[in-house]
């Protein structure tokens, strides 16, 4: 009784560990501080003297940094260690999640929230929720390029050029991703989002790529596209059932859906990728928003698509794919 009470102690000291271990990650990603160890080992002086940042403020972070291994000091000099920068920089690597932390520091400010979405069910958006989904999300998009290489009709439809829907798009920086690997392809958005939208349209300017802003449960789209792709974006819509019909009516036969979501387990509780998304489900309510699973997915789709294919990410994140019957 006495060891489970130390390793129950143990294991929820860690948690309070891990709030601040998102913290010092944020922040070292957002005050540029991995950047600049990454380029080269320096003191902690010449660290403030580079930055230009508040000297007392860097010291703090630096020895935070220390104490949870995101740095190691060797010779006088801060560094980063090599499987570090996968982790924290390297916005292309499978193991990257600085992303994440930057997400859940950003989104995870209003705890005062909580106590009315309790009492009286008021959900809310919060203020960095465009910030934080952006940097999130850039973890899906480089996973969903390297599950297109792989996925032979999915890469050969887009090498050879064919048209490809994004709905969800948000700030369009997916399409940017898919038009510079794919270049012949001709890329088209849809948002609801104003802010999303003006920034998409940007990023959009002098490319095959436009941006429409439109709600997906009213798009008009018939048999114009080979693929259409939805990232991280069925779930926050309100008419799921209108939307993938929608979307069916823009593909053209046999075309391909291509869903990529965070997806419920099954089994909840056994693993840290599990804890995870088990945990983001109080923050998604707060938005009014849940996780879906698979089976909510095959209901979605069995109507109207065939050859539905679930490929596992990673992170409880899925690959979706299906055909139009
Ligand atoms: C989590 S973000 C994902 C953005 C983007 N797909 C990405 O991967 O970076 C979800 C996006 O869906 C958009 N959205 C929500 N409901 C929508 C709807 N009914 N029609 C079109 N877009 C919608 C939001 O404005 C937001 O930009």
């Amino acid at each position: 009784m006495k060891k489970q009470q130390s390793i129950d102690f143990a294991r929820l000291w860690g948690y309070s560990v891990g709030f601040y271990g998102v913290w010092i990650a944020h922040i070292g990603r957002q005050m540029s501080l991995f950047d600049h160890l990454d380029a080269s080992p320096m003191s902690i002086e010449e660290l403030i003297s580079i930055t230009k940042l508040y000297p007392a403020a860097v010291r703090a972070w630096c020895s935070a940094a220390q104490a949870y291994r995101l740095i190691i000091a060797k010779n006088g000099k801060v560094q980063m260690k090599k499987q570090m920068r996968r982790i924290l920089v390297d916005k292309t690597s499978p193991d990257y999640l600085g992303g994440q932390f930057s997400y859940l520091a950003l989104r995870s400010l209003d705890y005062g929230a909580f106590e009315e979405l309790f009492r009286s069910g008021k959900t809310r958006k919060t203020m960095s929720t465009l910030n934080a989904v952006q940097q999130a999300t850039e973890w899906d998009h480089y996973a969903f390029l390297a599950a297109a290489r792989r996925h032979k009709k999915l890469h050969q439809l887009l090498l050879t050029g064919c048209r490809l829907l994004d709905v969800g798009c948000g700030t369009g920086s997916m399409l940017d991703k898919i038009h510079k690997e794919y270049p012949k392809s001709s890329l088209v958005g849809i948002d609801t989002s104003a802010k999303a939208v003006a920034m998409a349209r940007l990023i959009a300017r002098g490319k095959p790529i436009t941006i429409i802003k439109r709600p997906s449960e009213s798009m008009k789209f018939a048999n114009e596209f080979e693929i259409v792709f939805l990232g991280e974006s069925l779930y926050t819509m309100k008419d799921k059932e209108r939307v993938l019909s929608n979307c069916w009516r823009a593909l053209k036969d046999y075309g391909t859906i291509v869903i990529m979501e965070g997806l419920l387990p099954k089994s909840k509780h056994n693993s840290a990728a599990s804890q995870l998304i088990m945990g983001m489900q109080l923050d998604f309510a707060l938005q009014g928003q849940m996780f879906m699973n698979k089976k909510d997915i095959i209901l979605l789709l069995n109507n109207k698509f065939s050859k539905t294919r679930f490929e596992d990410l990673g992170g409880n994140v899925y690959l979706v794919t299906a055909t139009k019957k």
